[in-house]
């Protein structure tokens, strides 16, 4: 006889990156939305977050952009439990529009830019293993919701991302045109990447420059990094360049290391008109050969292009 919800999930059980069986039981059921059931949070999964929440403080009062710190405190998080979504969206949503919205793990590539067009942030819920702080082997709500989520609080970035979720859907258009399936296939791998590209270099690892000249962090990978926020701005190691569209798609990148490239925008204004770009090029036919490279397509990243609702 298969297990009732409550004899597989009790309160304090844990939600832990890769050792939550409540995540294994809703992917296994293929169910991508979820509920993010509170009570499982164990008093590690609280004592990690409490952990890298303080830690990370005088690196963000010191590499972030002062939007990025204005939105932390908007969001009036608890630096000792683990954030309900519920209570983020809150504070979140009469500011920009944007919720948090709970998902069992990886979304496929239209489907997590289109929430993005729907002011939607598909949020992890599982909190990394308190031995290992440093390592992630996928993204946890301290990465989505410490990292990404403060910048949705601010409009024009808020803005920008929707924008980009537009772009996606013009792809998604652009390429369910194309009637030869083998064509079809190389465009949907070319404009994606070419996407992805885009959005790690900036939403993910972006700088940007600060009031007084200096180099600011607004890439939610280097926000909820303890170690590589210090190392994109201090390191002699890192390269870091104005940013160039034509440079940024064609780049490739590797995930599992601190990055040794980044790129610099002036403002969100900026950013918000580089996506703009962005469209414009795929429209034009430049996004349809990007250099191959990182990242690889799934199955289901392309799938997920071919089966959208593009009216
Ligand atoms: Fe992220």
């Amino acid at each position: 006889m298969a297990l009732t919800q409550t004899q597989q999930f009790y309160p304090g059980m844990g939600l832990t990156t890769t050792k939550a069986p409540f995540i294994e039981v809703a992917r296994s059921r293929g169910e991508l939305y979820i509920e993010q059931p509170y009570e499982l949070y164990s008093e590690e999964n609280h004592e990690a977050w409490r952990r890298l929440y303080a830690r990370i403080q005088d690196r963000w009062q010191r590499y972030a952009t002062e939007k990025f710190l204005e939105g932390v405190s908007k969001l009036c998080l608890d630096p000792n439990r683990v954030p309900r979504l519920d209570d983020v969206n809150q504070f979140l949503a009469p500011l920009t529009g944007f919720k948090a919205k709970a998902v069992s793990g990886y979304v496929p590539a239209y489907i997590f830019f289109d929430c993005l067009r729907r002011r939607e942030f598909p949020t992890t819920i599982t909190v990394r293993d308190i031995n290992s702080l440093d390592y992630l082997p996928e993204p946890d709500i301290f990465h989505d919701i410490a990292g990404h989520v403060p910048m949705h609080t601010d409009k024009r970035f808020a803005d920008t991302l929707v924008r980009f979720g537009e772009a996606a859907h013009t792809a998604a258009r652009i390429v369910q045109e194309i009637k030869d399936p083998e064509l079809q296939v190389q465009r949907i791998i070319s404009i994606t990447r070419a996407l992805a590209r885009f959005f790690w270099f900036t939403i993910e690892f972006g700088l940007m420059r600060g009031k007084n000249g200096e180099l600011k962090v607004y890439g939610s990978g280097l926000l909820s990094s303890y170690g590589e926020i210090a190392h994109a701005i201090e390191s002699p190691e890192v390269q870091r360049y104005p940013i160039q569209l034509e440079w940024v798609i064609n780049q490739y990148f590797e995930i599992d290391h601190y990055q040794p490239l980044l790129f610099i925008v002036d403002s969100f204004d900026h950013l918000f008109d580089l996506v703009d770009q962005l469209e414009r090029w795929m429209l034009e036919g430049k996004l349809n050969n990007v250099a191959p490279g990182e990242p690889t397509m799934s199955e289901e990243d392309i799938r997920s292009f071919l089966e959208a609702v593009v009216d």
